[in-house]
């Protein structure tokens, strides 16, 4: 379907700044898992070349990358651990400032969301010993989760070292900055839930408590590669991989501390009538992006109404993204969009990655 093009003065289309990041336009592209990495975690050609097609997002986050092989939550997964896969990133940071664009690495650990097969026969590590309800890709098919073991206090030191040191390999390939996936379910938002961090040391129990963990990390991230080119995603009782998450006051106490570190951005992932967005827009003091979320698909009128109104400073963009390159030119233009196509998503392979054609 065409639509009216966006005028010069489109909300969307005004440049902003996170920290050390700037944008030329508001419209940045979520980060979406594709599996499409090299089974020991490399980038490789194919991702630096989806990833440049894409260079016309204000921002590109990308995919979730594990800042260690335990954090590793699905096949074919990139890392940001080993000496090949920060090579790899390297040719991916090129690609896309070569074709103009900004790209920031999504850190992810994905904690109890794996299985020992994915991890090389490890068992995945949680703030508690409490299995996801599920089933989990593996190279095997689906399978239900393996149930983690808790990370012991004197452990926890090192699982911030191994984001820290991810950090600074990513700044050292060239990558812009990175984000902490503290939402969807994963190992920073598993110790901020209520209903899986039963823990009873300081990393848990309070919401003080529950953010403690989230909180070492940003500032251990800071201190490595500075704040501002730091962001966080959070999806404050997002139910995705069996959250349960009955107090959320949690997100109140976490920005007001991350607040005072100085990151780039928050990234929020929320309905955007959600109470929760416009408590947190107001308290905020940096870039506000948000992400409207999997029940529908974003919606170009919706955002720029949003951006417009004051509601995010910025939007976060996925399947739209992920089956046209060069979304800002069509959304700017009001032209016909390629629909993505589901059954290629995490399937691996050019087929539904990079040949979602451009315009003409
Ligand atoms: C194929 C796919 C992979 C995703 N992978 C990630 C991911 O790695 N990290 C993350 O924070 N969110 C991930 N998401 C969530 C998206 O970032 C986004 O929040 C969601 O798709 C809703 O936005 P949309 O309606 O614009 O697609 C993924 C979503 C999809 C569809």
């Amino acid at each position: 379907m065409t639509t009216l093009p966006l005028g010069p003065d489109s909300a969307l289309l005004q440049p902003v700044t996170a920290g050390a990041l700037q944008a030329p336009n508001r419209i940045w592209m979520a980060p979406l898992t594709r599996n499409r990495a090299n089974p020991d975690g490399t980038p490789n050609e194919l991702q630096a070349e989806y990833y440049s097609q894409r260079a016309g997002a204000g921002v590109i986050i990308t995919e979730g990358s594990q800042p260690a092989a335990v954090g590793q939550g699905y096949p074919n997964t990139p890392g940001v651990h080993t000496d090949a896969q920060q090579d790899g990133w390297k040719r991916v940071a090129d690609s896309v400032h070569a074709a103009g664009g900004r790209i920031v690495v999504q850190l992810m650990h994905a904690g109890r969301i794996s299985h020992s097969s994915t991890i090389g026969g490890q068992t995945p590590v949680a703030p508690s010993a409490v299995r996801a309800a599920g089933e989990v890709y593996t190279a095997e098919g689906l399978q239900p989760f393996s149930e983690p073991r808790a990370l012991a206090t004197d452990e926890l030191p090192a699982v911030i070292a191994e984001f820290a040191d991810a950090a600074r390999r990513a700044v050292a390939a060239g990558l812009d900055g990175v984000e902490l996936h503290a939402a969807n379910g994963y190992l920073l938002h598993q110790f901020l839930a209520d209903g899986v961090n039963q823990r009873t040391d300081t990393f848990g129990g309070s919401p003080q408590n529950r953010a403690r963990f989230v909180v070492e990390v940003a500032k251990a991230v800071s201190a490595a590669i500075g704040a501002d080119r730091v962001g966080i995603r959070i999806s404050p009782a997002h139910p995705f991989n069996d959250i349960t998450e009955d107090d959320i006051s949690v997100y109140e106490v976490l920005t007001s501390q991350l607040a005072e570190l100085g990151l780039a951005y928050l990234h929020v992932l929320a309905a955007p009538d959600d109470p929760i967005v416009g408590k947190l827009r107001a308290t905020w003091p940096a870039t506000f992006v948000l992400n409207t979320g999997f029940g529908v698909e974003s919606d170009r009128d919706q955002l720029e109404r949003l951006v417009a109104d004051g509601v995010a400073d910025a939007i976060t963009v996925g399947r739209p993204f992920l089956a046209n390159p060069d979304l800002v030119q069509r959304w700017t233009r009001g032209t016909e969009l390629n629909e993505p196509d589901q059954a290629t998503f995490y399937a691996g392979g050019a087929k539904g990655y990079t040949d979602y054609a451009p315009l003409s």
